[in-house]
């Protein structure tokens, strides 16, 4: 093999133990529901992770996403009832065990989670100028997704779980947080501390669904019909 400074490279090299670490929080990373515990999330932590979310790429560089910090118990309540009636009326749309193993799902821990955070997205930001997203509008929204995957990896490393919470109606959300009409509701997560991390998909332990083989996902040169 080329060494990279064979290859005019001279960006520093991660040691071994730098490349392990970021695939180990690739792979351990978890979408937590359960399993919260109350400690409360000490100011700096949190900082850490959403200054991670802040260095995401983002189209045109507009950075716009925004996170609001939500401790106040009031509030998570009002989240958690949007949740339940939402959450029932999923239930409703499955039939026969399908929608018993539904009710049985855990899928949220809007309470038990010390830290709740609305990320919403500014939907045409003035930030960027417009570039990339003439073409591709969504890109912004894509965008707040990215800063969403950096604060949940940076939290793993960290010991917080994270629960993406999309079963709510976005606009009782954004209202409830008086959010102005051009932000979208991108994700409604849960962060706190957590008694494990489990080793699997939680919806892989329930038997809702598994993950794909690696190479059903990847083709070579044109797609491929399966
Ligand atoms: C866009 C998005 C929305 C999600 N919404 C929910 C949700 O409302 N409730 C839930 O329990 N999990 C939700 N999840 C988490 C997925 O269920 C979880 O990522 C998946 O089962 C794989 O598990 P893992 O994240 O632990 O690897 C969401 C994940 C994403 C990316």
């Amino acid at each position: 093999m080329i060494s990279p400074e064979a290859r005019g490279v001279h960006a520093p090299p991660f040691s071994d133990a730098e490349r392990a670490a970021v695939y180990r929080a690739i792979e351990e990373r978890r979408d937590v529901r359960a399993h919260f515990v109350a400690d409360p999330v000490p100011q700096d932590v949190l900082r850490r992770v959403l200054e991670a979310a802040h260095h995401a790429p983002s189209v045109g560089f507009s950075q716009p996403w925004r996170f609001i910090v939500v401790r106040d118990r009031a509030r998570r309540e009002a989240v958690h009832g949007f949740f339940e009636s939402a959450n029932a009326e999923a239930a409703g749309a499955y039939e026969g065990d399908r929608a018993g193993a539904y009710r049985r799902l855990r899928l949220a821990g809007i309470l038990d989670a010390p830290v709740n955070l609305c990320v919403v997205c500014d939907e045409d930001p003035a930030r960027g100028d417009g570039l990339g997203r003439r073409t591709m509008p969504e890109t912004a929204r894509y965008s707040t997704v990215c800063a969403i995957q950096n604060l949940w990896l940076a939290a793993r490393a960290e010991g917080l779980g994270v629960g993406w919470v999309s079963i709510v109606d976005p606009q009782k959300v954004l209202s409830l947080f008086r959010v102005p009409a051009r932000y979208a509701l991108v994700a409604y997560l849960c962060v706190g501390y957590v008694r494990a991390f489990a080793a699997e998909p939680d919806l892989e332990r329930d038997h809702w669904e598994s993950r794909l083989p690696l190479d059903d996902v990847i083709d070579y040169e044109i797609f491929t019909m399966r």
